[in-house]
């Protein structure tokens, strides 16, 4: 793992994001992995600026996101799917084909799992994968648990992460599960980059780098991981030693 701590989550969002200008100049049909959240947002606004300006093109680009919430579609205002389309790809030149996300209402969600896995591998295999970090240790919507999960499965959403997603949700009507690419996709990216900002975060980021390799961190797996790049600001990283 390298861990660079950084002044303010904008310098995180200029050097994530130049991790994928990078990448797309080197490889335009790069496959990416993308996460959702409060935390990537500046990076993609970052990388829809350096769109506007020409310095990066999404145009032969395939990405797979991590998430999304079970019984959301993708027209509900709170689904991942939307949020992608609002915060990235409705402003830059990204195929919509080539958008993949969860599908929350497949009917056979057993099969969106398994064809999820199978698509990502025809792909060829996500070549930078974005994550963030929940404050439970959470990567994807993999909760602390008592094994790592390998491919996209179905999980139930924590207290915690209730707690924590509930405030997009103002009537209360949260979806308790989520579809997630699993511990063992997020591990197959060839490069993973790990964003943190806040004081939040920081038992997380101690745990993941600090503790022990455990499934009840799950984000620790990243120890593991032969290419991970942690980007905290200070106070993501305020707890570390
Ligand atoms: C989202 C995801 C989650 C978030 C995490 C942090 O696709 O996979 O693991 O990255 O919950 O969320 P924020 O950035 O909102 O604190």
């Amino acid at each position: 793992m390298r861990v660079i701590i950084l002044e303010s989550a904008a310098d995180i969002a200029v050097q994530a994001g130049n991790i994928f200008v990078e990448l797309l100049k080197e490889k335009p049909d790069a496959v990416l992995g993308l996460a959702t959240g409060a935390t990537p947002v500046p990076t993609y606004k970052y990388l829809i600026d350096c769109y506007n300006k020409g310095k990066v093109s999404f145009k032969d680009a395939v990405s797979f996101n991590l998430d999304e919430y079970i019984g959301l579609n993708k027209e509900h205002p709170n689904s991942y799917y939307f949020f992608m389309m609002d915060m990235l790809f409705s402003h830059v030149n990204m195929r919509k084909d080539m958008i993949h996300v969860p599908n929350g209402v497949a009917e056979d969600i057993e099969k969106e799992c398994r064809d999820y896995d199978a698509l990502i591998e025809q792909f060829g295999g996500i070549y930078v994968q974005l994550l963030g970090i929940g404050t439970n240790g959470h990567i994807g919507f993999n909760e602390p648990s008592d094994a790592f999960s390998e491919g996209t499965y179905v999980t139930d959403l924590t207290k915690s992460t209730i707690e924590s997603n509930k405030i997009y949700f103002p009537n209360g009507d949260m979806p308790t599960k989520a579809i997630t690419m699993g511990i063992g996709s997020i591990m197959k990216a060839k490069k993973v980059i790990l964003i943190a900002t806040g004081h939040s975060k920081a038992k997380a980021i101690k745990a993941m780098i600090e503790g022990e390799v455990t499934p009840s961190c799950p984000a620790s797996i990243l120890q593991k991981h032969s290419d991970a790049v942690i980007f905290l600001d200070r106070d993501a990283a305020s707890l570390l030693a």
